[in-house]
């Protein structure tokens, strides 16, 4: 019999109540990137949560596809990549290659949000789109309908470690409503400043995936307490 390869979680398979908790490896130890997925995975996590930085749609630089490629035989957790690029239909391609099941790029970024969404279908990913705090939710509105995840950032996307913005709260809840109202199974994400009390907030405005980069990694606890605290 052939090799059977592994499968990994997929979003559209995923009860969109149920709650995702995603550590963002932005926050890990690039030392030891390999025991650091397997150990938030062994913490109980769902997803991995990969940020993608360019250096040109945000002011930092990150990592890229190989790094995503190296970690995949480390976990089999969900491979949720974040892209905070310019140009993401020119990338998506070495993004699904490199293992990942659901890739988010911004509504912000200069492609055609429905070409980009049908490239990730395309290559058999799941598609997230999200907004930066200063754009509103309307902006996500026409793609809705095609979309198994919207990410909502509550910080200026860029770095890690940064305060949650509770304004954003409203416009969580404003998505929540017209999922709901259309009746579409969408996983609401957010992404940034994500701690056990920001988590109970934003888990009140409808969000049912959260992202956690410090409060994972720099738990003084350790990763599992800190997963179960952000549940
Ligand atoms: C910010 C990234 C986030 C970041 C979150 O641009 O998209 O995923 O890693 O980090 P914390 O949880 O530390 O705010
Ligand atoms: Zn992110």
């Amino acid at each position: 019999m052939d090799h059977q390869a592994p499968l990994y979680p997929d979003l559209r398979k995923i009860d969109h109540h149920r709650l995702l908790i995603a550590p963002s490896l932005l926050a890990a130890d690039f030392a030891r990137l390999g025991e650091e997925v397997k150990a938030v995975e062994q913490a109980g996590a769902e997803a991995l949560h990969l940020d993608v930085m360019d250096g040109h749609f945000v002011p930092n630089i990150s990592f890229g596809a190989d790094v995503i490629k190296s970690v995949r035989k480390y976990s089999n957790a969900l491979f949720d990549t974040h892209l905070m690029i310019s140009e993401p239909l020119r990338y998506t391609p070495n993004f699904i290659k490199a293992g990942s099941q659901n890739i988010t790029f911004h509504v912000e970024s200069d492609d055609d949000p429905a070409a980009v969404i049908r490239a990730i279908h395309d290559g058999g990913c799941t598609a997230g789109l999200s907004v930066k705090p200063k754009t509103p939710a309307e902006a996500v509105f026409p793609y809705l309908e095609s979309l198994e995840l919207i990410l909502v950032m509550t910080v200026e996307p860029g770095f890690g470690g940064q305060s949650f913005m509770a304004d954003q709260l409203p416009k969580i809840a404003a998505l929540r409503q017209e999922i709901d109202r259309r009746g579409l199974k969408v996983h609401l994400e957010v992404d940034g400043g994500i701690a056990a009390a920001t988590a109970a907030q934003v888990k009140a405005a409808g969000a049912t995936m959260l992202v956690a980069g410090s409060s994972v990694f720099r738990s003084p606890d350790g990763y599992a307490a800190a997963v179960a605290a952000l549940r």
